[in-house]
């Protein structure tokens, strides 16, 4: 809005600031400074009044203040004006026979909350006028009209449409940025992930070239074990967990020595205590990785055994992590149906003898009974699929089920190898 010629009509009928100090209070001036910080020759003002000789009276006010002005009689009049024709403020009579300003109000303030409402009153409506701004409305004006009033008035209601627009606009502007950032952070955080993925692709990689005796073996155990937990359920915001630990699991066999990981026949007592440490390496590894931490678990706990058996602390039960529990029934699955250098590999019939007989012995019976409730077929088929499936993004799906996401694929954690010996570190 520019500045108008408000200051000059008041100077002339005020005179000089010398002679206005005479006779305007400190409060009066505070007044004049305001309306004359505001231009109104682009503000338009409907003015809704049943009487022509009040609305005329009103427009010619607004007119010489440098408003323009349109009247009409009626609410309904003044609704179809506004349509039609932009307004920046609405200055209504309240009481116009049947119909009233209040009613004018309430459409106004939940169809045009941009306008500006000024609700004029008599003086015994004084109440009114207040519950009218306690609806909504910017101000009440006192019949008869006073212009510097009116104006002063219209002033701070424009005033306040203007600040309630802009914190509007800066508040649409915040959220827009808040959305903004959040999606480069999720850019960020799905690179991050990929990297992580990367990563552990490649020390997966490093595990399996050290001990060729497990090719593909961690492959299968990961979705064995992803597969027994969405069968046992609950287990959904675990499965990312789960995936990197049966993926890493023996990643401590990096440094057991060849000799004793490459030994042929069998293992001397203190050569197998040398490999059985592989558990505990594996776990000091990736415990201090805040995104493995978890999965580091299972690396520590992948040999623990139900009834106390297992190591390296021979925890028993509900002692043992859930997901290593998931994961021993997922190995033996894996160790009884792989090939090794004496025999052909086993059916998964077999497997199932075994794991039913360990129920409750080595394993975990709620997780044996979720293996057992599985077609054979089923796992011969994740078997097959294990050697081809490839990574998408497994950490993208931290919190959904892979079993119901179609096309994901878990990290080509392993290359595929060789046919195997024996495993060592049973
Ligand atoms: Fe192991």
């Amino acid at each position: 809005m520019k500045m108008h010629h408000f200051t000059r009509k008041w100077r002339e009928r005020t005179g000089s600031p010398r002679a206005r100090k005479h006779f305007l209070s400190a409060a009066e001036e505070d007044k004049r400074k305001e309306i004359v910080t505001i231009g109104f020759d682009s503000v338009r003002v409907l003015i809704v009044d049943d009487e022509l000789s009040v609305r005329k009276m009103l427009a010619v006010m607004l007119t010489q203040g440098g408003v323009k002005c349109s009247h009409v009689s009626t609410p309904e009049e003044a609704l179809d004006k506004l349509q039609n024709e932009s307004f920046d403020a609405v200055i209504s009579d309240l009481r116009m026979g049947p119909t009233s300003g209040m009613d004018l109000l309430e459409k106004l303030h939940s169809g045009y909350p941009d306008v500006a409402f000024l609700m004029a009153t008599g003086v015994a409506d004084v109440r009114v006028g207040v519950q009218a701004m306690k609806q909504g409305a910017d101000d009440y004006l006192l019949k008869p009209f006073d212009m510097d009033v009116v104006l002063a008035s219209l002033g701070r209601a424009l005033q306040r449409k203007q600040l309630e627009r802009e914190v509007q606009n800066y508040r649409k502007h915040l959220e827009s940025m808040v959305a903004e950032r959040t999606q480069q952070l999720e850019i960020a955080m799905s690179q991050l992930e990929r990297s992580y993925s990367a990563t552990l692709e490649a020390l997966g990689s490093a595990i399996d070239l050290r001990d060729s005796a497990t090719a593909g073996h961690a492959r299968r155990v990961l979705w064995y074990s992803i597969k027994l937990a969405n069968t046992l359920g609950g287990l959904e915001d675990q499965l990312k967990n789960i995936a990197m630990g049966a993926c890493l699991h023996d990643i401590g066999k990096l440094a057991t020595p060849d000799g004793i990981l490459l030994k042929p026949g069998a293992l001397s007592d203190q050569e197998r205590k040398v490999m059985q440490r592989h558990v505990v390496i594996g776990y000091d590894l990736v415990k201090g990785i805040p995104f493995l931490a978890e999965a580091a678990e299972i690396i520590l706990a992948h040999h623990e055994r139900w009834d106390g058996s297992g190591y390296p602390r021979g925890l028993r039960g509900d002692e043992i992590p859930l997901s290593a529990r998931i994961f021993a029934v997922a190995d033996t699955l894996d160790a009884i149906t792989s090939d090794r250098p004496y025999r052909a590999a086993l059916p998964f019939s077999a497997a199932r003898d075994v794991i039913t007989r360990e129920s409750g012995k080595l394993f975990d019976s709620v997780v044996a009974d979720a293996f057992l409730g599985i077609p054979e077929e089923s796992w011969a088929s994740i078997s097959t699929e294990a050697a081809t499936r490839v990574i998408s993004s497994v950490f993208a799906l931290s919190d959904q089920s892979l079993a119901s996401t179609p096309g994901f694929h878990l990290p080509l954690c392993f290359p595929r190898l060789h046919a195997t010996p024996e495993r060592r570190d049973a």
